[in-house]
């Protein structure tokens, strides 16, 4: 079984990667910013908590993201793998993971980091935003908050897991084949 946490700030090619890396290695790709659009789209109570915070480009409370992962992962016994995106961003939710895991016998086979320089990401970000229908890809002050977000409260679980021998930096700059390959091999190694 393997299961992969495609780590990195906005922008630097989570979810684009993601799908693939699902699709090439059979597992369940699991976005919890996309749970929350979802969620936001049908303006359920969880998208109306969610969408407090996303529209500032803060986190949503640990125990809101921890609880709908847990449930989306539950919807899946029969997966060979998840890889997981945009989760866990925070320490509590690290431990949180690990607790699901351990709980259902699995374990974490590594964090792949895409390294991507804070130009680099406004720019991609802004393009995106021309066409995602995402508040929090159009102002370049909520932006710049989420990449604050990021290092403040997201890079320390690069750490985290560092410590467990788990962590990988990929380059996150050139095409998209270019970085697929980059992380497969690292899948691989
Ligand atoms: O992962 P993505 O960038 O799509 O997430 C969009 C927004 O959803 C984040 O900026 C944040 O507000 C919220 N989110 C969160 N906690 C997560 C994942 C996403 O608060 N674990
Ligand atoms: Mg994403």
């Amino acid at each position: 079984m393997t299961n992969i946490i495609l780590f990195g700030p906005p922008g630097s090619g989570k979810g684009t990667q993601a799908t693939k890396l699902a699709e090439k290695y059979n597992l369940i790709h699991i976005s919890t910013g996309d749970l929350f659009r979802y969620e936001m789209g049908n303006d359920t109570p969880l998208g109306l908590e969610a969408k407090s915070f996303i529209d500032k480009g803060e986190l949503v409370p640990d125990s809101v993201t921890i609880g709908m992962l847990e449930n989306k992962m539950n919807k899946h016994p029969e997966a060979n793998g998840f890889i997981l995106d945009g989760f866990p961003r925070t320490i509590k939710q690290s431990e949180a993971l690990d607790e699901i895991f351990a709980n259902k016998n699995m374990a974490i086979s590594a964090l792949l980091s895409l390294d991507v320089n804070k130009e680099e990401l406004v720019k991609r970000l802004l393009e995106r935003g021309k066409t995602s229908g995402r508040a929090d890809d159009v102002d370049p002050e909520i932006i710049s908050n989420r990449i604050s977000v990021y290092h403040e409260q997201t890079a320390p679980v690069y750490n985290y897991y560092d410590k467990k021998d788990l962590s990988k930096t990929i380059d996150g700059i050139g095409s998209i084949e270019e970085i697929f390959d980059r992380l497969c091999n690292a899948i691989s190694a």
